[in-house]
């Protein structure tokens, strides 16, 4: 059994740039999430509000909350750490926040600073007050299936974090394999696992494809009734604060590969291949998906 219709949550203006060390001009940043708003999508992570010395790509979130299109039946997202970063994303008037945390302590504290524990606190408070503002929440696990640090991580000790999450009372959850580890049996049994604990329909995942696994994640995960996955246009992305983690599965070869098998997205392919071609451009680099591959071809 497939699903008729699959969500795909484009994170390429936040996941994918994070990665990229050479600045990308803001008015680039503002005409590509608008070429993204006008190819179908129903939810874009267009920045994060995180310290600047941190992301340096994306110091500028503010500014493109303020002069993207924003078009009626988007959800705009941004990534926030902190109350400080909730702030941000207030005063921006984004429609939803999204916090985050690891399910590997070592890879918390290089990310965020702070313990599993200490994140804890920080984000209900985060959750308490953007609900007080009327704005949904999403909340990320990264490391699900692996740390670049510590390997192996329990499903068990993913389950936990993912609960203490769901009881702060955020609206979707988001699972991520941060460097692509996950093989497609392992994912099977996780979710079998996870079954028990974690409601479904609210869950989401989010794979790299760091080792060309991404798709037959989505595959197997599909057959487990999840229908919401994370995306990167052409394959851009990676945590700076996880080595060795690169390529975020590619928005344009999971929506070539959904509408091949009839399953639909509300995604127009010509015009996330002109979004594709216009970051491309700006990045003077040849972008990593399959789709791409073929574009630069022809
Ligand atoms: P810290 O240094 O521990 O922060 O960093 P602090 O709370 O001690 O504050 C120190 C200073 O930072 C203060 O300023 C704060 O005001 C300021 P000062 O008083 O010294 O002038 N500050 C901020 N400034 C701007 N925006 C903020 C903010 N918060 C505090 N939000 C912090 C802690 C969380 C801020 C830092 O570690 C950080 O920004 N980390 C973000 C790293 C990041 O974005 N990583 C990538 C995203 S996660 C990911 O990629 C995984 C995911 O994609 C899923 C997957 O792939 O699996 C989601
Ligand atoms: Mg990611």
């Amino acid at each position: 059994e497939w699903p008729e219709k699959v969500t795909i949550k484009e994170v390429g203006p936040r996941d994918g740039l994070q990665n990229e060390s050479v600045e990308v001009p803001l008015q680039d940043k503002v005409a590509w999430i608008n070429l993204l708003s006008d190819a179908g999508y129903s939810y874009i992570e267009f920045s994060s509000f995180v310290h600047p010395k941190w992301i340096p790509q994306l110091k500028d979130a503010k500014e493109v909350a303020a002069m993207i299109s924003r078009k009626k039946g988007i959800t705009y997202a941004a990534l926030v750490p902190n109350r400080k970063g909730l702030e941000g994303a207030i005063d921006t008037d984004v429609d939803e926040v999204s916090v985050f945390m690891s399910a590997s302590d070592t890879h918390n504290k290089k990310n965020i600073n702070k313990s599993i524990e200490e994140t804890y606190p920080i984000l209900k408070e985060v959750v308490q007050e953007a609900k007080l503002e009327g704005k949904s929440v999403r909340g990320y696990v990264s490391t699900v299936f692996g740390c670049p640090y510590e390997g192996a991580i329990d499903t068990d000790q993913v389950a936990r974090v993912s609960e203490r999450l769901l009881d702060m009372g955020i609206d979707e959850l988001s699972l991520g394999d941060t460097i692509g580890v996950a093989n497609p049996r392992q994912v099977d049994q996780a979710l079998h696992e996870w079954k028990q604990w974690l409601p479904f329909d609210k869950l989401a995942m989010h794979f790299h494809n760091t080792r060309g696994m991404a798709l037959s994640n989505v595959l197997v995960s599909m057959q487990h009734n999840i229908t919401t996955f994370d995306a990167s246009l052409g394959g851009l992305g990676g945590c700076p604060y996880a080595k060795g983690a690169s390529g975020n599965l590619a928005t344009d070869d999971l929506v070539h590969m959904l509408h091949q098998m009839g399953i639909e997205t509300g995604i127009d392919e010509e015009k996330l291949k002109e979004a594709a071609v216009y970051i491309q451009r700006v990045l003077n680099k040849s972008l990593p998906s399959h789709q791409m591959q073929v574009v630069n071809k022809e």
